[in-house]
């Protein structure tokens, strides 16, 4: 059988500090789908990678007085470590500092240079001459020009989305200094994208698993009419502009940071000492290449990002899916680093294992809307969903075939009606959870995976094999068994979702290997009858606090982590 090929892919997240959960969506949902692809077979490559360079880093890189090399060191470092015990599976996961990518994002821009695409022009920019310095992007702070959100930054306005340039924002200040900037002649480098218009939209109109509000913002942005973006910037911290005559600029983060996708791929297969591989992912059409975004990623990846793979002549494959998700808030506002307002991932494992915060985050997913994290909620899904459903269904089971089977699963007679319906609906469900996950509907399929125990409790409860037992030991067998078959299932679909537990899981099933290992259809293959079992342990606990509790446990890890940092 011929494999297929996947490349699933993440944003990559600034490391100007550690992600907060709102960040993490996309990273976990990566690895939702990377996981699952695995388990169907398909030869699956996952990268992302920190994002260095761009105005984010050098901004919190002055107000902490160290260099921005010094704070991205840091930070990666910390977020690799911290990206391990969330359980993500990248094959690579790496830094825009790194020299495989400089190298590709100089190459590649030379390429589109040489094919007419990029021009070198004078312009007006913002500088401040208190700080004496440009401000582009984040160094800067004004009024959108579109719908009059009052911070909007240099390069996109955080309320309607759209990109921007320094010198649209009205009554701009130094977010250094607050100081009003001057206008002043620099030159710079652009990438006229017009010249892609039509193709485009042709990509974004015939691409059908573009989710709607990617297509729709995106083909907007196009009647519109598209501006040439300027590709390089008048600050050092960054990768240098390749062009003739362009000593001293660098390439404006966004340009290189989405080139770091290919590169990330080429480094991995390089690593591996297969140096040509990467192109079977960037080239061959039957790949299928799925990126997990923020709304405010979307012009980024639907529009810059194809423009400048299609801008090479080189035939790459453009993005297959871009799956992006609305904004998580915290209690009903956004995220705020400087505010202190949400949940950082070292935090959030300070509290709770992995497992529950990523079937949490999966399960409330903000797919369709803007969706608020509340301690409560979280009470509420792990307890109620985790712990209730899943793993007391699982626990019921395991514990009686240890105590009532001598921890063998029991053999069966003849199925009746009802027990080959709680098959069949095994079945279907499962099959669900794979179309949902292929659709990038993952809130839905986290809720499939737990309304499969949900049926596996209603069914022991209808059943009661404690009571029949005493009267009828095949009967109650039958029951077992079935369950078995049901907690088997659980083990593989639930391991995209709960890695940690799914293969605890597995352990305790007494299967060989990891649950990691095996495969999809895996899941509704039968336990023998008379297989033995390892002793039954609650995967989860019950939390027993209340949403006041959670938050002032969370304090105290703030203080203890802000001691240790
Ligand atoms: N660092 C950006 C953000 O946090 C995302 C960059 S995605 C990339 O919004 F593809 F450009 F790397
Ligand atoms: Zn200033």
């Amino acid at each position: 059988m011929k494999l297929g090929k996947v490349l699933v892919a993440c944003a990559w997240p600034y490391v100007n500090y550690i992600p907060h959960l709102g960040t993490l969506v996309q990273v976990l949902s990566a690895d939702v789908v990377a996981r699952y692809y695995r388990l169907k077979g398909e030869d699956v490559v996952m990268v992302s990678g920190s994002d260095e360079h761009g105005t984010p880093i050098e901004v919190e890189a002055l107000r902490l007085g160290v260099s921005p090399k010094q704070l991205t060191d840091k930070n990666h470092a910390k977020v690799v470590e911290l990206f391990k015990k969330w359980g993500f599976s990248f094959n690579n996961y790496t830094r825009t500092e790194n020299p495989v990518h400089k190298e590709f994002v100089q190459n590649h821009l030379m390429k589109i240079y040489n094919n007419g695409y990029i021009f070198a022009q004078e312009t007006e920019m913002l500088y401040c001459e208190k700080c004496r310095r440009f401000l582009p992007d984040r160094f800067v702070e004004g009024k959108c020009p579109y719908c009059g959100y009052e911070t909007a930054r240099g390069d996109q306005c955080d309320s309607c989305g759209r990109l921007l340039e320094p010198t649209l924002l009205i009554e701009p200040y130094c977010v250094i200094c607050r100081s009003k900037p001057v206008i002043k002649m620099t030159k710079h480098w652009y990438f006229d994208m017009s010249k892609f218009s039509q193709k485009l939209s042709d990509y974004i109109s015939n691409n059908k698993q573009l989710p709607i509000n990617a297509r729709n913002f995106s083909l907007n942005l196009i009647k519109e009419g598209l501006k040439s973006r300027a590709v390089t910037r008048d600050v050092s911290w960054g990768i240098p502009a390749p062009f003739p005559e362009a000593e001293g600029k660098t390439i404006y983060v966004w340009i290189e940071a989405v080139l770091g996708y290919v590169s990330a791929t080429i480094e991995y297969f390089r690593n591996r000492e297969e140096p040509e591989k990467w192109r079977e992912y960037w080239f061959n059409r039957d790949v299928k290449t799925i990126y997990f975004v923020g709304k405010d990623n979307i012009p980024f990846h639907v529009i810059i990002l194809p423009a400048l793979l299609l801008a090479s002549h080189e035939d790459y494959n453009l993005p297959w899916n871009v799956s992006s998700t609305e904004f998580l808030q915290f209690k009903g506002e956004a995220f705020s680093k400087s505010r202190r307002i949400g949940v950082w991932i070292d935090e959030a494992l300070k509290l709770f294992p992995a497992d529950y915060w990523r079937y949490f985050l999966t399960a409330t997913r903000p797919e369709t809307k803007d969706t608020n994290f509340s301690w409560e909620l979280f009470i509420e899904k792990v307890n109620a969903d985790l712990n209730d459903t899943f793993g007391n269904f699982i626990h019921r089971t395991l514990a009686f075939i240890n105590a009532q089977f001598n921890s063998e699963v029991p053999k069966p007679s003849c199925l009746d009606e009802d027990e080959e319906q709680i098959l069949k609906n095994l079945k279907e469900k499962v099959e669900t959870i794979a179309k949902e996950i292929e659709s990038c509907r993952l809130q839905s399929a986290a809720n499939t995976v737990i309304s499969i125990s949900r049926m596996g409790n209603q069914y022991l409860n209808e059943k009661e094999p404690w009571n029949v037992i005493k009267k009828d030991r095949d009967k109650a067998a039958n029951t077992i068994y079935v369950s078995a078959q049901i907690v088997k299932a659980l083990a593989i679909a639930s391991a995209p979702f709960v890695p940690f537990a799914a293969d605890e899981l597995w352990k305790t099933l007494n299967l060989h290997g990891s649950v990691h290992e095996q495969k999809w259809d895996e899941a509704l293959k039968p336990l023998p009858a008379s297989h033995k079992i390892a002793k039954a342990k609650p995967l989860f606990r019950k939390i027993e606090a209340d949403g006041e509790k959670l938050a002032e446990m969370l304090e105290k890890v703030r203080e203890t982590l802000a001691k240790s940092a």
